[in-house]
């Protein structure tokens, strides 16, 4: 049986789907279940529970609020994942935690190796870094999945931003200086189900093929769907925000291939997908 935690969100809700797609059993949790803040609520939540892997889709990602919310930021995303590595090494079951690019320190222009140094820039960045560290310390089958720029059915993504924008505005400034790959959560959700059947742990990249800029995306996502939309692109200096966000965001796949895992398809195949149905 697999367990998927963050049901109710983005990457969460598309992994349920697809798990029931494929008839696999398996048991969607949210919130309303199990608070994974709590240690003793998970330890009651899965005394009677048995499962052979669990995909940890929950956290904080609120990445601004984060800066002034680190407590329950850290909570969640650090915290919440111990007390579920935790249950996972007791039950001798797999985690397949979902971390991020915000690891890394975003510099140079090379994409990042799954084995580079961390070095967050920002409080969610470190949460889901102490994450990662805790399923290491305490896991042995375990699976590291860092994604990014992640868009799905549920609106609370970039290109929903751009497309609500476009119903009141005729004009958008665009960061333009921050490079990285936008992944649909249907495909991403598809992999990681895969996954979830081999025994093929270890630290991975995953993200749709290729990398452009927020600007290009926005540009991308105006001209597939015919609207009239001015697109200045700006500096991360000229568009503050409260938490830094990594300037290089590029990921490298090898470790993917190198499993034999399949490469997600192209990031504008993907955003044309998404707007079809958008
Ligand atoms: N979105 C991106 O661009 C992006 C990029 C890179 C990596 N990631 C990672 O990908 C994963 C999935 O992201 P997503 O976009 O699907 O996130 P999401 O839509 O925000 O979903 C997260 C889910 O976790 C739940 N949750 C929060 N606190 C919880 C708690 N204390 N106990 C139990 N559940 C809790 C949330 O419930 P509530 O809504 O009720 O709080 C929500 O359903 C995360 O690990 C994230 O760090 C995301």
């Amino acid at each position: 049986m697999i367990i998927v935690t963050g049901a109710a969100g983005q990457l969460g809700g598309d992994v349920c789907r697809i798990l029931k797609e494929k008839n696999i059993h398996h048991r969607g949790i949210d919130k309303k279940d199990v608070d994974i803040t709590s240690a003793s609520a998970v330890d009651d939540f899965f005394a009677d529970t048995d499962f052979d892997v669990l995909i940890h889709c929950a956290a904080y990602t609120a990445v601004d609020k984060a800066e002034e919310e680190k407590e329950l930021c850290f909570a969640i995303n650090a915290k919440g994942t111990e007390n579920l590595a935790k249950v996972c090494r007791d039950k001798n079951a797999a985690i397949i935690y979902i971390s991020t690019d915000y690891v890394f320190s975003g510099e140079g222009e090379k994409p990042f190796e799954t084995d580079d140094e961390k070095c967050p820039l920002s409080v969610y960045g470190k949460s889901k870094t102490e994450g990662e560290k805790a399923v290491t310390e305490l896991c042995e089958k375990y699976f590291i999945v860092r994604t990014s720029w992640v868009f799905g059915e549920q609106n609370r993504n970039f290109i929903a931003t751009m497309l609500r924008l476009s119903q009141t505005r005729n004009e958008v400034s665009v960061v333009c200086d921050q490079v990285g790959s936008p992944t649909y959560s249907n495909d991403l959700a598809l992999l990681l189900t895969e996954m979830a059947q081999t025994e093929k742990y270890g630290i991975y990249h995953a993200t749709n093929e290729g990398f452009c800029s927020w600007y290009e995306l926005a540009v991308k996502v105006f001209g597939y769907k015919n609207i009239k939309m001015k697109v200045t692109p700006v500096t991360s200096e000229e568009y503050i925000t409260s938490a830094r966000r990594p300037k290089n965001s590029r990921l490298s796949k090898k470790s993917l291939t190198e499993n034999g895992f399949s490469l997600l398809p192209p990031w504008e195949d993907a955003v044309e997908r998404y707007l079809d149905i958008k």
